[in-house]
């Protein structure tokens, strides 16, 4: 979704003292191969929060290689029971491929229609772009799934922290009337996770 490469390498010098849609291009003769790989997927991430689960984003902020390409991956790790929750990527479609354990998959359209399937290792999915959509460990232990995504810089908007932890936070008048829950019932904990937002 992103726009179109004008040129090969545009390696992003993410602390350039000017702004642009995206990322300035380092200059060429700076430019290392190691701009061109990344091993910070590599590891399992910690899944030791409410959600049981860790999102692990391989996008622009941390690749500068991935500047202009249109691309990026995320590492998404769950423990046993564990929930990615319902969220959304602004800028980008989303598919992904389970490499360990049983997912429950599911999106939303824009007509309140959940398109959801169960996934076993080496199944794929796709997430259409904007649309609101989560991932549940079903499986008996550990689950993980790579995702890939056309932007370099997708953006994730997580429903739940998004409406219960901003700061400042949203009225309890709006959120009780929305959703039509007693403020005694929701109390997210943050959670701390690598998500550029
Ligand atoms: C999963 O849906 C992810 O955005 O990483
Ligand atoms: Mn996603």
């Amino acid at each position: 979704a992103d726009p179109d490469p004008l040129q090969d390498l545009c390696v992003a010098d993410l602390n350039a003292s000017i702004s642009v849609n995206g990322f300035p291009c380092k200059p060429l003769h700076e430019v290392k191969s190691d701009d061109f790989f990344y091993d910070g997927l590599s590891k399992e991430g910690n899944t030791t929060n409410v959600f049981g689960s860790s999102v692990n984003s391989g996008d622009v902020r941390v690749f500068p290689g991935l500047n202009t390409h249109g691309l990026s991956v995320n590492r998404v790790d769950f423990a046993t029971g564990g929930i990615n929750p319902p969220h959304i990527h602004p800028r980008a479609s989303e598919t992904g491929v389970v490499i360990e354990g049983k997912l429950l998959v599911g999106f939303v359209t824009t007509s309140h229609v959940l398109h959801s399937k169960v996934l076993k290792a080496g199944e794929m999915f796709v997430i259409p772009r904007g649309l609101v959509h989560f991932q549940l460990n079903v499986g008996k232990g550990k689950a993980l799934f790579l995702a890939a995504f056309n932007s370099q810089e997708p953006g994730i908007v997580i429903l739940p922290t998004t409406l219960f932890e901003s700061k400042p936070s949203i009225p309890n008048a709006v959120l009780t009337k929305a959703f039509q829950i007693d403020e005694k019932f929701y109390n997210i904990v943050s959670v701390k996770n690598k998500e550029g937002f």
